[in-house]
């Protein structure tokens, strides 16, 4: 039995590494290397080429190095019967939660508003707002939505949640499927979208969605860019009914250069960075998963094929 890590970027080695430091007798390699396809039976991916998974007729096991999962459902040509699995950590939502708190303060401060006024050497001050002016509305109330709800009740925000099936959170105020959507939407100034991608999630932020928010909101997308219709949101920043976005994700990474967010002066981004896998504080799952593959136990953090997260 061994595994192989497949992922386009260059972080390969870091990762095959740090499994041999956590265990120097894993059969383990780089999917770029010479190795053994017959006795392959974990994959550790992370937006590997499509197909590629073929290659292993032995696999049982493909595991996620991130939390999202949706790129390997866009990949048609995996067996229905191999088990996939996800990473949940508690640095991976505590990096978000910080994260989201960071755009909001920065947000309610004017600080971005201030850099650019800064280069300019142009003085003038704007009214900032206080938490108390703001309710925050997540979208999306698993791991990571969770724990950023939890963070900002604690730093005294009003919080509400809308998830598919109801949640409860304390100190905040829980809503669920498309009736409960509605008011959720009317009270929230942040929008914050931590939801999977799904079928049911895809465009989710689109104009009938945005319409229902305050004039002047802010929508805040670190989930995936195929939660949001470009165009869309775009259209409510250039007619005022929002006042700007933080986007961490995209339909295209990295985003296409001639993309109308790059230059836009209310569209905020970063590069998909909002939260990352942090590798020594992943491993012992894999390998946990590992041992019980090959025990024949059962597996952590399974993904739900039918719910597709
Ligand atoms: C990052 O985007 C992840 O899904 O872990």
């Amino acid at each position: 039995m061994a595994i192989v890590i497949i992922r386009q970027d260059t972080k390969i080695e870091a990762w095959k590494n740090a499994l041999l430091k956590a265990n120097p007798k894993l059969n383990v390699y780089s999917y770029l290397e010479e190795h053994p396809k017959e006795e392959i039976t974990m994959a550790l991916i992370w937006k590997h080429p499509q197909g590629s998974l073929s290659a292993y007729p032995n696999l049982k096991c493909i595991a996620s190095a991130g939390a999202g999962v949706d790129y390997i459902f866009d990949d048609k040509s995996i067996a229905e019967n191999i088990t996939i699995t996800r990473v949940v950590d508690p640095y991976l939502a505590s990096d978000m939660s910080e994260h989201v708190l960071a755009v909001i303060f920065t947000e309610l401060k004017n600080f971005n508003t201030y850099k650019v006024q800064q280069l300019q050497v142009n003085w003038n001050p704007k009214a900032y707002r206080r938490i108390s002016d703001v309710t925050i509305g997540i979208m999306g109330l698993g791991e990571l939505g969770s724990l950023t709800s939890s963070d900002l009740v604690n730093a005294g925000f009003k919080v509400q949640g809308w998830s598919r099936s109801k949640k409860e959170i304390d100190g905040v105020s829980t809503f669920s499927g498309d009736a409960g959507l509605q008011h959720f939407l009317k009270e929230t100034d942040f929008l914050v979208c931590l939801l999977p991608l799904t079928p049911d999630t895809y465009g989710i932020l689109n104009t009938a969605l945005f319409k229902q928010l305050p004039k002047g909101a802010y929508v805040i997308n670190v989930a995936r860019g195929g939660h949001l219709v470009d165009a869309d949101l775009l259209y409510q920043l250039n007619n005022n009914h929002l006042s700007g976005a933080c986007l961490d994700v995209f339909h295209q990474e990295p985003l296409p250069s001639s993309h109308a967010f790059w230059k836009h002066p209310n569209v905020f981004m970063t590069p998909h960075y909002a939260s990352v896998s942090d590798t020594n504080s992943v491993i012992p799952q894999i390998l946990e998963n590992y041992t019980n593959l090959m025990e024949g136990k059962d597996l952590l953090h399974i993904v739900n094929r039918i719910k597709g997260y």
